[in-house]
């Protein structure tokens, strides 16, 4: 295996942290990385909300569904889906055609591609440095707390963010297993699995993971972000 291969593949959500800050060098080569990803149209619909502060990895620690861990992180980016800033140009250069425009839904999913592909290449970069991460999906929650904590205008939306923190010395890393790759991929058309292979897929894991993930609180509440996001961008 090269070492890009070894590094995606021993790879963790790391939650326990070096208490050593991570250096701005390796910071800088995270963010670098981050914005050297793949982007729609090279437009980069996105920012990205470094925070260092102690105060402010407390207040998300709780807002994110009570996280200890985050309250430990070195550091934190926030990797924010955003078309406020070419909304702005575009308004102050007179470019938009419709009187009125707003952002449209589908630029809204542009930017949600551009933003998690940018912080993916931060994860494996940070790898690479022996630096660990984990996504904090709780960051959708929330909204209306984490748009004035961060002071985000319309048309952002914090999508992704991630924790990091050097590897403790000899931490022992607990490779979490993925489903079948036969259940993932499928030649040249969508294969509909039946009955038996979604069981079979899912093991006894299926309730457990009804109760803890789809029929949560935190989808409920995520549902009630979404419903604002959609609200506010795309319509008249
Ligand atoms: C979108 C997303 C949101 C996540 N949110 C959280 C979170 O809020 N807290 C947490 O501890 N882990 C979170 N994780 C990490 C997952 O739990 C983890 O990736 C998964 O269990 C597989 O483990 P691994 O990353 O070690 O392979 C998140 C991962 C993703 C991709």
């Amino acid at each position: 295996m090269n070492e890009t291969l070894k590094i995606i593949s021993n790879r963790v959500s790391l939650r326990h942290y070096d208490k050593k800050k991570i250096s701005t060098e390796h910071m800088n080569k995270i963010i670098e990385s981050a914005i050297e990803a793949p982007t729609a149209g090279n437009m980069v619909m996105y920012s990205i909300i470094h925070i260092q502060d102690k105060k402010t990895m407390q207040k998300l620690a709780i807002s994110c569904d009570s996280q200890p861990f985050i309250g430990t992180a070195s550091d934190i980016l926030i990797f924010v889906a955003d078309f406020n800033k070419w909304n702005n140009y575009y308004k102050n250069e007179g470019m938009y055609l419709e009187k009125g425009r707003k952002p449209k839904n589908a630029e809204m999913l542009l930017s949600f591609e551009d933003t998690m592909v940018a912080s993916e290449n931060a994860v494996i970069a940070g790898e690479s440095l022996g630096i660990g991460s984990c996504y904090i999906g709780d960051i959708l929650e929330n909204y209306k707390y984490h748009k004035e904590l961060l002071n985000l205008p319309e048309y952002t939306i914090p999508l992704g963010m991630l924790t990091f923190g050097y590897y403790p010395k000899d931490y022992k890393r607990i490779k979490k297993k993925r489903f079948d790759k036969k259940f993932i991929v499928f030649d040249e058309k969508y294969k509909n699995l039946d009955e038996e292979e979604l069981k079979t897929m899912f093991k006894s894991k299926g309730k457990e993971f009804y109760n803890r993930k789809t029929n949560s609180d935190f989808m409920k509440n995520f549902e009630n972000a979404v419903e604002q996001w959609f609200k506010n961008w795309g319509r008249e």
